[in-house]
């Protein structure tokens, strides 16, 4: 086929224009330049731009720069912990220095490319990053989370009262080398602490299943941020009404994914993904590396599906009530829950656990009082373990009053009230749906958290973003009860509305903003405007080490991949993403205006340098199918999912993602060349047949029962054309490019064009 020229790369700028216009790609040049201002005198070095920002900064003059030479060096007097390693809350045996300076060394290595090397020594040499401990714990502010940073001309010492502490301090350095860009960094020292003890992300990882893989670069994400807690909500049911469920309500999915092998707890963990104790070990071991410890949440005695399932006679069940609550008033069922907890508690280190207890039966508001003190002695008495509860009382009508060492996650005015809570002594962490809840695609929760409010207006303090001055609807700034707050990311649609690449994107892009206010609040006078912070922020979130889940793949313009085939799979995008003909996949002079193309079969593929693309994107290729095709014979596939040429019920080409199928209504014609593409934007996957749009990716929304036109963002899986797995499809394939944009009709047409010299 014809080799792609520069005229026709400069003709589709020329029209990609028109593109960009109506659908604004970001702007990827990032303005770095530092704006803050000191007040400690003009020629000293102003506040660096980190996130959350620096509570105190005394600037010097000049810059540190570190080399490869530069060692992590750890104090042995701290080396393994100790003494100085005081709990923090609910926080069990945070990590020791040298496991912190252990990620330091790896996150250094993936930003700088050196190989720095972590000796311990009290003697650190000229050029060192020294971590120790020590510091003032008599200064509040600093016990147990803060620490000092000093960079001077003979290297870095970062001080803490505790190892979390000095993580914290990693972070910040961290930061500050991924916005130098190889320069130096500023000298000067930083005594900065957060005003909030919890700072949390919590995800509910029961609508929708996530490898550990994920939850692991949901902890890098949170930490590089300084969140100190994440909270995983391990069972739940679909996010529909009530009425919908009856009759049939325990044909529906539902979600626990903790995976005993004990048989009598083994048969509530989910096939389609459940973690071990082995694997809770590993996870929370890699989270303490990262200065984080976890709550594990079991909700019950509402959100139980999962359980009531295998035990309808535990369940409520009438015309109005659904077969998800746990029936309090049979003494079985809560035996149950405390077996139960019995036999999961012992998997957690974490000296606090949910128990869930949301959005249960009204009328029932006195017994599910008693049920929620009595888990409070049970977690106490059994395991020395303090227990918190999402908001609730106010929905639970009754005359018993809920321990006050309970600690309510608020999340809805109308099930619990915070100022009311801590004036009857209760402890309150923030998580206000209005401005943290991140539900994808959901129309009555924030799809994507608004950063800019977030930013300029939210506080752990505040529940009321509309109404900050009305002392009966926040909290004080300093409230002792109010212990900090973070955001939520809840699946209710169980996974069919959004992939975990695009749950990834949505998380991470919300972190930055929360993670500014749970440190420190507004009280923090260094804060740059928005219009300044958003450009860093997103320069820094490009390049967070250990991540891989943002899945964009860098580009020099804006087409990642363009295969044409004339010279073995050479990519003329510019890129040098050049792929390779795998298992006797190979290049055949076609004619028929495709010149050379390449032949697919079962075991034959072709194999690209990339995994897949997260939006926006449009991706296109010439196919020919010929012969006869297997069952799910696989087009284009990754890691996240793949595109086949038909399933095994349905002749249409289908994409597969996380488990779940969508058609697209398009049929392949057999020994006949046809142009097929697909373009994501944020709202929608559009599917192009002979370069017109046929139709939009769409999904089964359980809320309304039916497919609606409810539209799907695709990852883009780009991995291979064909499949690696001996499933590929039978046929020829021409043509094959990757934009890093979203492309429209007039536009498709001219590509698909420029890729083959003939026409259907
Ligand atoms: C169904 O259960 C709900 C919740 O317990 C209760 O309020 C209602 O009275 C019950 N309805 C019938 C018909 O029993
Ligand atoms: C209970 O846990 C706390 C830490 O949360 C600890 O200080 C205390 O010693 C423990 N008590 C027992 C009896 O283990
Ligand atoms: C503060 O909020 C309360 C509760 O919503 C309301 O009744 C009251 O009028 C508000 N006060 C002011 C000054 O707006
Ligand atoms: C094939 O895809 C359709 C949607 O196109 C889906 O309804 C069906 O369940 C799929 N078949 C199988 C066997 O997965
Ligand atoms: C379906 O959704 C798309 C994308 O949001 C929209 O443009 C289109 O008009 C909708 N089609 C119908 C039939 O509602």
């Amino acid at each position: 086929m014809r080799r792609v020229g520069i005229t026709f790369l400069a003709a589709l700028a020329a029209i990609g224009t028109v593109g960009v216009l109506a659908n604004p790609v970001p702007d990827d040049s990032s303005d770095v330049v530092a704006t803050t201002t000191s007040s400690h005198g003009k020629d000293v070095n102003p506040t660096p731009f980190v996130i959350p920002s620096l509570q105190e900064w005394q600037g010097a003059k000049g810059t540190w720069q570190l080399t490869k030479q530069t060692r992590i060096v750890v104090d042995p007097k701290y080396a393994k912990g100790g003494s100085c390693d005081a709990p923090n809350t609910f926080m069990a045996n945070p990590s020791t220095l040298t496991d912190f300076a252990k990620t330091l060394q790896k996150d250094l290595h993936e930003v700088t490319g050196h190989e720095l090397q972590v000796a311990v020594s009290s003697k650190p040499s000229k050029g060192d990053i020294f971590l120790t401990l020590g510091a003032n714990a008599q200064d509040k502010a600093l016990n147990h989370e803060g620490y000092l940073l000093d960079i001077n001309k003979k290297g870095v010492q970062i001080q803490a009262v505790t190892s979390r502490g000095a993580f914290w301090g990693t972070r910040t350095l961290l930061q500050m080398v991924i916005l130098a860009e190889g320069d130096g960094l500023a000298q000067g020292r930083a005594r900065d602490f957060p005003n909030y003890n919890e700072r949390k992300f919590m995800q509910d990882i029961a609508r929708k299943p996530f490898p550990q893989s994920d939850l692991r670069e949901y902890s890098v994400v949170t930490s590089f941020f300084k969140y100190n807690t994440l909270h995983h909500h391990y069972n739940d049911n679909p996010g529909m009404r009530v009425k919908n469920l009856m009759p049939n309500w325990n044909t529906y999915y539902s979600g626990f994914r903790l995976k005993s092998d004990n048989p009598e707890f083994a048969k509530y963990a989910n096939a389609d993904m459940a973690y071990t104790k082995k694997d809770m070990r590993e996870f929370q071991d890699f989270i303490k590396a990262h200065g984080q410890d976890l709550i594990p949440e079991i909700d019950t005695p509402a959100h139980s599906l999962c359980f009531t399932k295998f035990h309808p006679e535990w369940s409520i069940q009438n015309d109005t009530a659904r077969g998800d609550w746990l029936d309090l008033g049979n003494p079985e069922v809560w035996t149950f829950v405390e077996k139960l907890w019995g036999e999961f508690v012992g998997w957690f280190d974490s000296r606090e656990i949910s128990i869930g207890a949301d959005e249960y039966d009204e009328t029932k508001g006195d017994l599910a009082r008693k049920f929620v003190n009595h888990f409070h002695d049970y977690f106490r008495d059994n395991f020395n373990r303090t227990v918190r509860m999402w908001g609730s009382d106010v929905k639970l009508p009754g005359t018993i009053e809920i321990k006050t060492d309970i600690t309510t996650d608020h999340w809805d005015w109308t099930y619990s009230n915070p100022v009311d809570l801590v004036k009857r002594g209760h402890k309150v962490s923030n998580l206000n749906a209005p401005d943290v809840y991140l539900v994808p695609r959901s129309q009555s929760y924030w799809d994507y958290l608004d950063s800019k409010k977030l930013y300029e207006l939210w506080e752990p303090w505040v529940f009321d973003i509309l109404d900050k001055t009305n002392s009966s609807r926040n909290l004080k700034p300093n409230e002792p009860l109010l212990t900090g707050g973070g955001f939520a990311n809840w699946n209710d649609f169980l996974g069919e509305s959004v992939t975990r690449v695009e749950v990834f994107d949505r998380v991470s892009k919300a972190a930055g903003a929360v993670a500014e206010k749970l440190w420190s609040g507004a009280q923090n006078t260094q804060r740059v405007s928005y219009d300044d912070w958003a450009p860093k922020a997103k320069k820094l979130l490009e390049n967070i080490p250990g991540l891989t889940l943002q899945r964009r793949p860098k580009s020099k313009g804006q087409f990642v991949i363009s295969y044409d085939f004339e010279d073995g799979v050479k990519d003329a995008s510019g890129n040098q993403y050049h792929g390779e003909l795998k298992n006797g996949a190979k290049i055949v002079e076609i004619g028929e205006g495709h010149g050379k193309a390449v032949q697919l079969s079962s075991d034959a593929y072709i194999e690209t340098p990339l995994e897949s693309i997260r939006y926006p994107y449009a991706i296109g290729l010439w196919v020919k199918p010929t012969g006869d095709q297997q069952p799910n014979a696989v087009l284009l596939e990754s890691g996240d999912g793949r595109l086949l040429i038909s399933n095994a019920t349905s002749p249409t080409v289908t994409f597969e993602q996380d488990g779940h199928q969508y058609a697209t209504q398009i049929i392949l014609p057999k020994d006949k060349w046809s142009h097929i593409a697909f373009s994501a934007d944020g709202t929608k996957t559009s599917v192009f047949f002979n370069m017109r749009r046929q139709t939009w990716v769409q999904y089964w929304n359980p809320r309304w029962d039916q497919l609606r036109n409810e539209t799907m963002v695709v990852t883009g899986p780009i991995g291979t054309i064909g499949s690696a797995k001996g499933n590929s499809v039978n046929g020829v394939v021409d043509g094959f490019f990757v934009l890093n944009r979203a492309s429209y009709g007039g536009e498709m047409a001219f590509l698909g064009k420029h890729y083959a010299n003939a026409l259907p």
